[in-house]
């Protein structure tokens, strides 16, 4: 090879490993439930918030450090956020809150709000205790800070917002906010809410009423300055080993499934109309569905063994007991699809997270993740 052919080469060589070091976007801002908290419940002290910050969770995190997230290890918040450049996930809400310093750092990357058991509706968090396995306790009349709702969680971005604007005055925070990925991983507990509370409300009305709000909490996020949404659909929680447990032949609940499979076309429907109405909006729905579906019926073909039971819990499935010290656990976690009753393993996450990331439009449409990066 001529030295010089040489030297391009190095060259670019050396582009390639810089430019993919760099985030493509200024900042995350991720919202949800307990798919994407990496931390948040931690700061909450009522008996029935639902908490992982003890062991067996966070078994395969560095020193095994149980830190509150949902999981083995990371998260999907996390591995998404990997994906774009960033070095680590952005600091749960809280730790900005008790120092407001962290906005005026140079180095500030975004927020994550995301607290488990919260959903898309106000009376979701509460509304679990007493239904089966939610409650971490039973009792009713202690519903007071148990989750951060969604509701709560836009307010909390609103208080980073006028931060953010203070620091770097309006033009500069406006653009900053306009590149940031704005992450929603919302909506499986409402469904379970519904599904458990036997209400006589229809379930087009209520799958109508959930779009209804979720598309108000996008209006806000987008009046506050978000350009850039991506939104993880609501997985087939009917799969959930917390959910066979409670099927005789050890089958998928149907009809949670057949509510997560609708809830998809509203989504799609709400993005849509929401983007002719703002037209400098650009999204990205991760089909959550159709990808825990394809590993739940081809585990092998995506390097799982187990896609029916729970790494870690008790009972058919593992799913009839919550993990923690004395709950039975499994020894080849990465072989496992779900971690616990709820939640996927370190390894799934990682899988939905690149799929949602690279994936093609039956997976992530109208564009992936990285297209809505680069966008
Ligand atoms: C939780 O308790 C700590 C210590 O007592 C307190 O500082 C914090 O404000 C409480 N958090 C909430 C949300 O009440
Ligand atoms: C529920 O909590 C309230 C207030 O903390 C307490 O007075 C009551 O005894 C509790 N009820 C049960 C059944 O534990
Ligand atoms: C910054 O946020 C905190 C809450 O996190 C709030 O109390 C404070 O007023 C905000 N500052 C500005 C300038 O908006
Ligand atoms: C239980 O699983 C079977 C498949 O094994 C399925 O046909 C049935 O509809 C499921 N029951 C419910 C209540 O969803
Ligand atoms: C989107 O707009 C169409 C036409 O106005 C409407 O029929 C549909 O219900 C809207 N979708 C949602 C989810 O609101």
């Amino acid at each position: 090879m001529e030295k010089q052919h040489f030297f391009l080469l190095l060259l670019c060589l050396a582009i390639v490993v810089i430019h993919s070091a760099n985030a493509q976007v200024p900042a995350v801002f991720i919202l949800g439930d307990s798919t994407a908290d990496t931390g948040t419940n931690n700061f909450l002290n009522d008996s029935s918030t639902p908490k992982a910050n003890f062991p067996p969770y966070g078994i395969d995190f560095p020193h095994s450090r149980p830190t509150g997230r949902f999981s083995n290890g990371l998260n999907s918040a996390d591995f998404l956020t990997k994906l774009l450049g960033f070095k680590r996930s952005p600091v749960p809400y809280f730790v900005i809150e008790k120092n407001t310093k962290f906005i005026k750092r140079p180095s500030f990357r975004g927020a994550n709000f995301a607290s488990g058991g919260s959903g898309i509706l106000d009376i979701t968090g509460q509304q679990m205790l007493g239904l089966p396995f939610f409650g971490y306790g039973n009792n009713a009349s202690d519903a007071g800070k148990n989750v951060v709702t969604l509701s709560e969680q836009i307010e909390q971005f609103s208080w980073v917002c006028s931060n953010l604007t203070a620091i770097k005055g309006a033009a500069d925070a406006e653009t900053f906010l306009s590149k940031s990925l704005f992450f929603f991983s919302v909506g499986s507990n409402d469904l379970f809410g519904y599904y458990y509370s036997k209400s006589g409300v229809s379930r087009e009305q209520f799958l109508s009423s959930l779009g209804q709000t979720y598309e108000n909490h996008l209006r806000n996020i987008i009046k506050l300055g978000a350009r850039k949404i991506g939104i993880f659909g609501i997985p087939p929680v009917g799969c959930c080993p917390s959910q066979r447990f409670f099927n005789q032949s050890g089958g998928c609940l149907e009809e949670l499934n057949s509510l997560a499979v609708d809830f998809q076309g509203t989504i799609n429907s709400m993005m849509g109309n929401l983007s002719s109405e703002y037209k400098d909006l650009k999204y990205s729905i991760g089909n959550a569905y159709a990808m825990t579906i394809n590993v739940i019926n081809n585990p092998r073909l995506f390097g799982f063994r187990e896609s029916k039971s729970a790494c870690c819990g008790n009972g058919a499935f593992n799913g009839g007991g919550i993990c923690d010290s004395s709950a039975k656990l499994c020894p080849k976690r990465q072989h496992y699809l779900f971690w616990d009753m709820f939640h996927p393993t370190k390894a799934a996450s990682k899988l939905a997270a690149s799929t949602l990331f690279y994936g093609d439009s039956r997976f992530a449409a109208p564009i992936n993740v990285k297209q809505l990066a680069e966008a």
